[in-house]
């Protein structure tokens, strides 16, 4: 079958070649894009005098059909046609025959590439955007019923001090609405038409491409052609904001699976959100968690791809740039696929605060509290610092905790430790005292869980 673009050709194009040049497999993707670009090109093509109005109307009506067409699986794809634009066009000339052919009338695939492309990742950030606050939601919850439940927070994975499980989870509720608002920053970026710019030096043909960016729903035109054709800055940002959001998710995934090990059991995974072994029958293993960490992998490596296509490319359109596609497909469909299962595993986990409360009590999380005890009783803080470090040698070489240390060895260690110095190391006190706002006490993670559900109000 002839190519469109044939005309300048004696031989037809090598098969190992139409394999090659050929999209059509992965940008099928983009029909409601392609014919949703193609009507509103057709509409303003007809209302600026460009064709006739009875064409226009004629290829947006088989337009339609052809939509329907591909919806119920009706439509019969051919790796002939070469990419998706190519094959919706020659279908709407087999069936409306010359008014077909006056579609891509000022209009070259480059722009329209970039128009299918900007509408379609569009349309998924918003997807990903509702999956996103799902998720922060779900965590709003979890941190409201755990204000009380009180775990050891590291450094260096190391017990450092008192915080609670309602701290933690709203810590990553923090890290991704960051990734919403990025997403956002990105959608607006994006929210330009690029349609008009043509092959690259726009059009001599009296266009409206306000019309047509309005007519999309975009918010506005981007401003140079040469541009408008060229860029893909908005897929790589798309990319990089799911890179961070895939990082933020691995490094949960991470905690979730320490701490569902026999060495934390802080929590444990609800059997629907976990596996078994196929040879050690105690196992109950976290993939749900793994995978999303192992797929962080994927993500950067669709953003370093596509990062590393587009950086030695001159203006305007170069087919490396076909390469764009297949990647941020597949970091979308990764994130898509991550985030519910996600959400549900969190969910349905049992927390198991006992356990959580006894890490707490024996890694001497206290000892900052301790020195704090002396500052308030007027010791410099260096010198409480030397002061607790002693006691704390002293308590590891006798099996002891701070908890446990008699008032005599505290006495002997400063004078100015007196029986309340338990009631000022309890760990209840521990946490009710750092009330400093982003604190864990009950009433700061309060506030962070207000500040965060006002969000998500707004976010509606
Ligand atoms: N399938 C092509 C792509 O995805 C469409 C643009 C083709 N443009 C061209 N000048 N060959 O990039």
């Amino acid at each position: 079958m002839a190519k469109l673009w044939s005309g300048r050709f004696d031989e037809d194009t090598d098969r190992l070649v139409d394999e090659l040049n050929a999209s059509l497999p992965f940008d099928k993707r983009l029909y409601r894009e392609d014919v949703a670009g193609s009507v509103a090109h057709a509409e303003m093509l007809g209302d600026c005098g460009i064709i006739e109005q009875s064409e226009a109307s004629a290829i947006v009506a088989a337009l339609g059909e052809i939509l329907a067409d591909i919806d119920a699986g009706k439509f019969e794809f051919s790796l002939a046609d070469e990419d998706i634009h190519m094959a919706i066009e020659a279908e709407l000339t087999r069936r409306v025959g010359d008014a077909g052919k006056r579609l891509h009338t000022a209009r070259s695939r480059n722009d329209q590439i970039a128009l299918d492309f900007r509408l379609y990742l569009k349309r998924e950030i918003s997807a990903v955007r509702s999956n996103l606050l799902a998720l922060i939601s779900a965590l709003a919850d979890i941190a409201e019923k755990n204000l009380d439940a009180i775990m050891p927070a590291y450094t260096h994975l190391q017990r450092a001090q008192p915080s609670t499980l309602a701290h933690y989870m709203m810590a990553y509720a923090n890290m991704l609405r960051r990734d919403v608002t990025r997403l956002e920053d990105c959608f607006d970026r994006m929210d330009l038409s690029p349609l008009g710019s043509g092959a690259l030096a726009g059009t001599t043909y009296p266009i409206d491409r306000k019309k047509v960016a309005d007519k999309l729903d975009f918010s506005g035109i981007t401003e140079n052609s040469l541009d408008g054709v060229s860029d893909r800055d908005y897929a790589i940002e798309l990319l990089s904001d799911l890179s961070i959001l895939m990082m933020h998710l691995s490094r949960f995934s991470e905690e979730i699976i320490l701490w569902c090990s026999w060495e934390f059991k802080f929590i444990e995974l609800a059997d629907k959100y976990s596996t078994g072994s196929s040879i050690m029958p105690q196992k109950k293993n976290p993939d749900v968690a793994e995978l999303v960490r192992g797929k962080t992998g994927r993500v950067y490596g669709d953003l370093v791809a596509l990062l590393t296509v587009m950086k030695a490319l001159p203006l305007a359109y170069n087919k490396d740039m076909q390469e764009d596609k297949e990647g941020v497909f597949d970091a979308l469909d990764t994130v898509q696929k991550c985030l519910p299962v996600f959400t549900a595993m969190l969910q349905t986990m049992t927390i198991r605060r006992d356990n959580m409360r006894k890490a707490a009590a024996e890694g001497f999380i206290n000892a900052t509290d301790c020195a704090d005890y002396l500052v308030k009783k007027g010791l410099p803080f260096r010198d409480a610092y030397t002061v607790v470090g002693k006691l704390v040698n002293d308590c590891i070489a006798t099996g002891k905790t701070l908890e446990t240390l008699a008032l005599d060895d505290y006495k002997a260690a400063s004078p100015l430790f007196d029986t309340d110095v338990y009631d000022a190391i309890s760990l209840e006190t521990g946490v009710a005292e750092r009330k400093s706002p982003g604190g864990p006490a009950p009433d700061a993670v309060k506030a962070q869980i207000s500040s965060i559900r006002k969000f998500l109000e707004d976010s509606q």
